[in-house]
């Protein structure tokens, strides 16, 4: 596992932007996995300043998602999904994306299905662009997640659904269930990167890059993997 300290947030966005773009000009059409929340919200504007430049390559991959919430109605703007459209694959003209049904009825069936269609884009994530939860949560991947964990549905815990009430106005309105990825699936990337900024996540760096390795903090199984990059800004 690589670590980089960078400056400041626009740093950070712009060498996200270049370790992105490699990957997509390296593969055909790479299968890649990006984040929510407000850390990737500069590399995202960077991303779509550097389409608008020219650079329309940057949207010919295939996005695979990390992570929804569950039993949310279709086309309502808090799915992930909608997020990930209005900030960075719409700009970028993603046309390949495999997403969670949040609404699906038979939640097995919908595990099968997804996974189903990452098999025939090719079953290999070339990049995993993630974020890093307080708690190490990693996606929707709470402590304690056991590192054979493969997509599933899980309950979130309050500290994640409390992180998450400010977008959603209030606590009690946070969906209590989740599809994910599972840290076997991630493992199995051919190369990570992990975006960490803000002071709220100092701790949470620290944990991750002096801790165990260990389930009861998920994010840590990063420190096994050979092409694993941190890239932060040193809890700032
Ligand atoms: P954040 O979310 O970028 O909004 O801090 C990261 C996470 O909790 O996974």
């Amino acid at each position: 596992m690589k670590v980089e300290t960078l400056p400041d947030t626009a740093a950070l966005a712009s060498r996200a932007a270049d370790l992105f773009e490699e990957t997509v000009k390296a593969h055909d059409q790479p299968v890649i996995i990006l984040p929510t929340g407000n850390t990737p919200l500069p590399f995202y504007a960077e991303l779509r300043r550097r389409f608008e430049a020219g650079a329309t390559h940057l949207g010919r991959f295939t996005y695979l998602q990390l992570d929804e919430y569950k039993d949310l109605p279709d086309a309502d703007p808090r799915l992930f999904a909608q997020w990930l459209d209005r900030e960075v694959l719409g700009p970028l003209h993603v046309e390949n994306r495999i997403t969670f049904h949040s609404a699906a009825s038979d939640p097995a069936h919908e595990i099968d299905r997804f996974k189903e269609s990452f098999h025939r884009a090719g079953g290999t994530i070339h990049l995993a662009i993630l974020g890093l939860g307080t708690n190490g949560h990693v996606g929707f991947n709470e402590p304690p997640s056991p590192f054979d964990t493969t997509t599933r549905v899980v309950t979130l815990t309050d500290e994640t659904r409390r992180t998450n009430a400010a977008y959603w106005g209030d606590i009690n309105q946070v969906p209590t269930q989740a599809y994910t990825l599972g840290i076997q699936e991630l493992q199995s990337a051919e190369k990570t990167m992990m975006l960490v900024s803000g002071s709220s996540k100092k701790e949470a760096l620290e944990r991750l890059q002096k801790d165990a390795i260990t389930p009861d903090f998920p994010a840590s199984y990063l420190r096994q993997q050979p092409h694993g990059y941190i890239i932060h800004t040193g809890g700032s």
